[in-house]
């Protein structure tokens, strides 16, 4: 199992997200960051006064998928978010060891992300 880990822009999630699920991953989390890359800092202004601002808003992708799935997803996550500007962000892919849902205690890559529609309560 991979877990794809991608800073992103803000605008770049829906599309990503969209598209996802459309492919058959509708499993995984975001979450609002700061952060810096190579730049480190910009310089803003603020009435009349100059600062440097040191981490920008990010937005954080986390999406675990079996092995054979890295490659679409990170190719999904590309197709989005890059502009070709600095500050497209960056993917990081993670081994993970195990996943484990939680209601029913099965284990595996079956756990990870779309179900046939008979195996969804309710
Ligand atoms: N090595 C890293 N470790 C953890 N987070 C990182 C790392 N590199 C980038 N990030 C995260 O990704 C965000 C976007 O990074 P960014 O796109 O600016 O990378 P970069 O290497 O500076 O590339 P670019 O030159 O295209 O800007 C950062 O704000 C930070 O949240
Ligand atoms: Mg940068």
């Amino acid at each position: 199992m991979k877990k794809i880990e991608a800073f992103i822009r803000h605008e770049a999630f829906e599309p990503i997200r969209a598209e996802l699920l459309e492919k058959g991953f509708p499993s995984l989390s975001i979450g609002e960051v700061k952060g810096s890359g190579r730049q480190k800092g910009i310089v803003e202004s603020y009435r009349g006064s100059r600062l440097t601002v040191n981490v920008r808003p990010k937005l954080k992708i986390e999406c675990v998928v079996e092995d054979r799935d890295k490659s679409v997803v990170v190719e999904t996550i590309l197709k989005h978010a890059r502009t070709g500007d600095v500050g497209d962000g960056k993917i990081f892919v993670i081994d993970v060891e195990e996943a484990i849902r939680i209601r029913t205690g099965e284990e595996g890559d079956d756990v990870l992300q779309a179900h046939a529609e008979s195996e969804i309560p309710g």
